[in-house]
């Protein structure tokens, strides 16, 4: 399938510099943003350097795009403004540029850390409530309200996609667990760009398939792609001891007091 033309927002990032090389030749014109500057790789490649919190600018870049991919923002934890700026706020500017000027999709990156205080003993889905383990988890609790609103109420065809751990392989114990492979992580964003017309709105995780994985894959009906890599077959690269098991909580060293602490107030 034709991708039409596509916006890449976080073009310049570790995920969006990726899939931009991944997807030139899919698409008729790809539309990269990022407020870091970007130089066009190929004839194809429109750059804008647009700031998210910048919404006129964001709408201009989107005028005429058939999908947009969401990367851009903070993506880690960090002070609750900054976060609320660039990821709640930002991605406000996005569904409406897509709103206003009729893109058919939109695909929002969201983090396992919206559930990272669910059990590592437990299988969790996109149904169940959400645990975020910092306030960056909450910033993407927001992300995807937003596309929810959207999609409900302006009829905008949104997929969500909770990212695991996107590395070239797998390099500490969570990871066994939450690693998500370049190769997956492009099969699960041409999925989501791809996704019939009639798609309204999808939340999902994209890991690979880990054998040691806590999160459930999408539904085939929702999301059409099965990821091919598993962590486990790399343990021997990731420094031990290895858990026997599964131990505390999902979102590990992130869900403790301390990574957020040294964003608020002493
Ligand atoms: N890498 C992962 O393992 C992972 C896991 C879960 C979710 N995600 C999400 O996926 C997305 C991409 O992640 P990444 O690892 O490529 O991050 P990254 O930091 O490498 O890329 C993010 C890009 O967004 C841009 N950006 C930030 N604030 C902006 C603003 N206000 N205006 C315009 N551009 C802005 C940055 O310049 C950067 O190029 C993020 O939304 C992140 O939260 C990533």
């Amino acid at each position: 399938m034709g991708l039409g033309t596509v916006a890449v927002t976080g073009a310049a990032g570790t995920i969006g510099s990726m899939v931009r090389a991944a997807l030139r030749p899919e698409a008729d014109r790809l539309v990269l943003l990022d407020r870091v500057p970007l130089r066009p790789e190929a004839g194809n490649e429109d750059v804008r350097t647009v700031d998210l919190r910048d919404a006129p600018a964001v709408e201009s870049a989107l005028a005429g795009v058939d999908r947009v991919l969401h990367l851009g923002g903070v993506p880690d934890e960090a002070p609750l403004p900054d976060l609320l700026e660039a990821n709640v706020l930002g991605t406000h500017h996005v569904l409406e540029a897509a709103r206003r000027t009729g893109a058919g999709r939109v695909v929002l990156a969201s983090s396992n850390r919206v559930t990272g205080f669910h059990p590592a003993g437990h299988l969790t889905g996109p149904r169940e409530p959400v645990r975020p383990d910092g306030l960056y988890g909450v910033s993407k609790v927001a992300v995807e309200a937003l596309g929810r609103l959207y999609a409900d109420k302006f009829g905008l065809s949104v997929i969500c996609l909770r990212i695991g751990s996107f590395e070239p392989g797998p390099t500490e114990p969570r990871h066994l667990a939450t690693w998500l492979s370049p190769r997956d992580a492009l099969g699960y964003i041409r999925a989501a760009l791809t996704a019939p017309p009639a798609t309204r709105f999808v939340t999902a995780y994209a890991v690979s398939a880990n054998t040691r994985r806590f999160w459930e894959l999408p539904d085939l009906a929702e999301l059409a792609y099965v990821p091919v890599d598993d962590a486990e077959a790399r343990a021997a690269e990731v420094p031990g001891p290895l858990p026997a098991g599964p131990t505390g909580v999902q979102g590990g060293r992130y869900a403790e007091p301390g990574f957020t602490l040294r964003h608020l107030r002493p």
